[in-house]
């Protein structure tokens, strides 16, 4: 226990944290990255609704949901993607401008994740190029789901081709580039920072993965001293800095671990993150874990998923605003627990992710709100009603119910393939989002059929999916 720390609970989850360039975020709940699941491309209408909500909700931090700064390489075909367009930043400032209209002061500070979904982009279920053209990574070859008849149906449907290696440096430092010019234009669109996704099995992990990137090769215009796996990261962090201000807030989501074996362990996280501090050019460092063959961070009814990496790491490293704030995400959904790891030091700020689809206003209503006790200040477990016939029909596994804990991670009780598993909770969440954009509320005993018929089938594919989108491209939206 650490008695710097207001002993109230609310006082202590109200609290600010100064970030080592300046910027004081008001308290310590951040609404984590959720892709909103709604028409991918430059941002619209629904996704102004959407953020709105949240703006209202009194986060420290609101984050976007991933970014992509490859439009021909997203993860999801929901993806917001930033690309060279007339209608790219006045967009990007409009759906601001909608996250702070009725925010409470003070104000969130507002970051847009951006990503590059690597090896894990799907031609055939993001559909923004032919089936044919690969995706592209440190290495050739297909994500892994699993083992068995349906774990290799699912991978030749999502990537009928295997991944393009990467090897020419200059093609690196193009991405590095997209990263760059992706971040200046958010600036350029009023936001208050960037975070770069380099967790869950993206591009940027595949990168720091020694089971996707056995041979990194030095890039150029990178100094000696820095580690050969760490350059891609290093041209993208000292270009971001070079290329915005200082106040503008630099972020950097990271796996403690990928939970794959031969990939980022936990012991190797510890020595990237630690020599990532010690260039000074991340003001937050965000602690999450998985990739979606394996994703450890989607796990359901567990509590403080990486505290335990979180809780060794922070004392070696210095504190805010010395060092970088640390945000652990996953499980931090009752504001006991939240404060709870803040005093124990396993977090400066909590990352809530499922429980803000459903609950917008989360901070005000109910982990803030004076008149819950701490019994009540919660989100109690819920399941998704009707989602296991399809969970076990596509292949994951016969229970959702989480299984016998492994280094800190709880698996389910069967061994399907998880993505499946983590699939469906991730679609259903994404109709929460949908569902608000829409101008409803969410629904928490929302059926999955229901949800599949109403949301996937009536508002995505027939009830005008395709001119959304095709308005959406042409930023008329
Ligand atoms: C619908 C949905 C979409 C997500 N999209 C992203 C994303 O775009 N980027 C990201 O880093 N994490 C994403 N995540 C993971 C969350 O940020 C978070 O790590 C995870 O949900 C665990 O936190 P929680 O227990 O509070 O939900 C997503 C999760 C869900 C449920």
């Amino acid at each position: 226990m650490n008695d710097e720390y207001p002993t109230d609970d609310i006082d202590l989850l109200s609290s600010p944290v100064t970030l080592p360039n300046g910027v004081v975020i008001h308290n310590r709940l951040v609404k984590a990255a959720m892709e909103e699941g709604l028409a991918g491309g430059l941002p619209g209408r629904r996704h102004r609704r959407l953020y709105r909500r949240w703006g209202r909700g009194g986060w420290g931090v609101v984050l976007t949901g991933n970014v992509q700064v490859d439009a021909a390489q997203p993860a999801t075909p929901h993806d917001l993607r930033i690309y060279d367009s007339p209608h790219t930043v006045p967009l990007f400032h409009e759906l601001h401008e909608s996250l702070l209209a009725d925010a409470p002061e003070p104000k969130p500070l507002t970051l847009v994740q951006l990503n590059h979904a690597g090896m894990q982009s799907s031609a055939t279920y993001s559909l923004t190029r032919a089936p044919w053209v690969p995706s592209v990574g440190p290495t050739s070859g297909r994500p892994s789901v699993g083992r068995g008849l349906m774990a290799w149906v699912i991978e030749r449907t999502l990537w009928p081709v295997a991944a393009r290696a990467v090897t020419n440096p200059a093609e690196w430092c193009e991405i590095a580039g997209k990263f760059v010019d992706a971040a200046t234009a958010v600036e350029d669109a009023g936001w208050g920072g960037v975070q770069v996704h380099a967790a869950h099995g993206y591009l940027l992990a595949e990168y720091l993965s020694p089971l996707t990137n056995p041979h990194p090769r030095p890039l150029p215009g990178v100094p000696e001293r820095i580690p050969v796996r760490l350059h891609l990261l290093w041209l993208i962090l000292t270009g971001i800095h070079a290329a915005t201000e200082r106040r503008f807030v630099k972020a950097l989501k990271i796996n403690c671990s990928d939970f794959v074996s031969g990939g980022l362990d936990e012991d190797a996280a510890a020595a990237v993150i630690r020599e990532i501090v010690s260039w000074r050019l991340v003001d937050i460092f965000e602690v999450s874990g998985g990739t979606y063959g394996n994703p450890a961070f989607a796990e359901m009814g567990r509590e403080a998923l990486f505290a335990h990496f979180t809780r060794a790491l922070l004392p070696t490293l210095p504190p805010a605003p010395e060092g970088p704030a640390i945000m652990l995400t996953g499980g931090l959904h009752d504001r006991s627990l939240i404060a709870r790891c803040i005093r124990s030091r396993a977090a400066d700020l909590a990352g809530i992710g499922r429980p803000a689809a459903l609950f917008p206003e989360l901070p005000v209503r109910v982990l803030l709100n004076r008149a819950l006790g701490p019994e009540k200040a919660r989100v109690a477990p819920y399941s998704i009603p009707g989602s296991e016939f399809y969970r076990r029909l596509l292949g994951g596994g016969k229970s959702s119910r989480p299984g016998r804990e492994r280094n800190g991670v709880v698996a389910r009780r069967d061994d399907g393939i998880k993505l499946v598993g983590a699939g469906v909770s991730t679609v259903w969440h994404e109709w929460q989002m949908a569902r608000i954009g829409r101008g409803e509320d969410p629904d928490v005993r929302l059926d999955f059929l229901r949800g599949a018929l109403t949301n996937t089938l009536w508002h995505d594919i027939l009830g005008g999916g395709p001119r959304w989108w095709f308005r959406r491209w042409m930023g008329t939206d």
